[in-house]
């Protein structure tokens, strides 16, 4: 069955503006995606016909509420192959769930002199959080170095590795190179030496299908927004086993089994625990309507699209001399790169007066940039609803751009 490109645009009402005169090519998807009409009429169903604070009543609108929240949760599971819904935790976000995992796991299950290794392409979302923890207890933090292409050399995790090194924390496809780690190949050498594994899937979820039994990661963090989903919501997986030995980073409502003045408070078991405070309740269901969208295409389906479309931005980029594109040639979602010595933002803002949207700056990677020894790089991103007529229009733009600027 061919693709159903034109319908898919048709399905994403912000494609049909027009921006500076021109119609709209939205190449900023990695950042965060556009939304299917589904998933804006999910939250505004529920806001107009089945609001109610979750959790906390008895009477029918907020059972109803609740019951849809859960199955949510339950859909989440079955999306990304967890072994049950228990083990999906709703947060803000990739960021946010990277960030319960190492004030939770971190701060109570790791201890000074212990070590975890992160990579040098990690976004800071996945750098941060860990060099915090490690500066407040003590820990090691080890870098897995990059090589020029943007790829990860893999004979040299086993030297990473001691006996005190307790995670790996990974990027499954890189926001600015589009590398796509063999998660298959690392995670074995991870676990064969005892190492619990955190995968940043943030850049990953909407490209592949993820199973994230096959992958057997310990913890599994992605954002509902860069989904084609509602952004302030996302989810952290964790193994059960797991999640059920880690203490509570945040306290309030909805995460206790009793609370007294006198004799403490208990927590409830994950993932409530890890949910404290009313909940993005109408961002849970959009993101429901998301996975429904993306599951109805096909993931199978979008992968071979946008592997094509891939192939045929690479070969038309070549058209432009100047243009130095990073990463390898294998590579999911974006296409990082610089025109000749000209800055990014040059570049980005020549390109949205010609109604092309790319990202432009560090892309929250700034080792990565550092690796490279640029300051900025431009990013297009390539999502299930981009074209090759966006693809011609931003070699046109950049050729433009450099006959104007030389
Ligand atoms: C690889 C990666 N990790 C983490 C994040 C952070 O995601 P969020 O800002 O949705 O929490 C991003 C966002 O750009 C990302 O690309």
């Amino acid at each position: 069955m061919s693709y159903p490109l034109e319908r898919v645009r048709s399905d994403f009402p912000l494609l049909a503006r027009e921006v500076n005169g021109q119609p709209l090519a939205y190449l900023d998807s990695a950042a965060s995606a556009q939304k299917p009409q589904t998933v804006i009429d999910r939250e505004l169903d529920f806001y107009r016909h089945g609001y109610a604070a979750v959790h906390r009543g008895i009477h029918t609108l907020s059972a109803e509420a609740t019951q849809q929240m859960e199955a949510v949760r339950a859909q989440v599971a079955s999306f990304i192959n967890a072994a049950s819904a228990e083990e999906i935790v709703f947060v803000k976000g990739t960021t946010e769930g990277i960030n319960l995992v190492a004030n939770s796991f971190g701060r109570h299950l790791l201890a000074a002199g212990d070590s975890i290794i992160i990579t040098e392409m990690e976004h800071h979302a996945n750098i941060v959080p860990w060099q915090m923890l490690a500066q407040e207890r003590g820990i090691e933090l080890r870098v897995w170095p990059l090589q020029p292409d943007g790829t990860l050399d893999q004979a040299q995790l086993p030297h990473l590795i001691d006996a005190s090194t307790r995670l790996l924390a990974i990027a499954q496809i890189s926001n600015v190179l589009g590398t796509v780690n063999p998660l298959s190949d690392i995670i074995p050498v991870a676990k064969a030496a005892g190492l619990k594994v955190l995968v940043d899937g943030a850049q990953a979820v909407m490209h592949q299908r993820v199973d994230v039994r096959a992958l057997d990661c310990d913890f599994y963090a992605f954002s509902g927004h860069k989904l084609y989903g509602p952004s302030g919501i996302g989810i952290l997986y964790g193994k059960q086993a797991l999640l059920e030995q880690m203490p509570p980073w945040e306290g309030g409502g909805a995460m206790i089994q009793q609370v007294s003045l006198t004799a403490g408070t208990t927590f409830a078991a994950p993932p409530w625990r890890f949910e404290a405070g009313s909940p993005n309740s109408a961002g849970i269901m959009g993101l429901g309507a998301a996975i429904e969208y993306v599951n109805d295409l096909g993931l199978e389906a979008i992968h071979d699209y946008e592997q094509s479309l891939m192939h045929y931005a690479l070969e038309a980029l070549q058209q432009v001399p100047a243009l130095k594109i990073y990463g390898p040639a294998a590579r999911a979602g974006v296409i990082a790169f610089n025109l000749g010595e000209h800055h990014a933002y040059d570049v980005g803002s020549f390109l949205d007066q010609y109604g092309i949207a790319i990202r432009t700056g560090h892309h929250c990677a700034m080792p990565l940039m550092a690796f490279y020894g640029v300051p900025s790089m431009c990013r297009a991103s390539l999502a299930l609803y981009n074209t090759q007529e966006e693809v011609d229009r931003l070699v046109a733009g950049l050729q433009r751009i450099q006959r104007l600027l030389g």
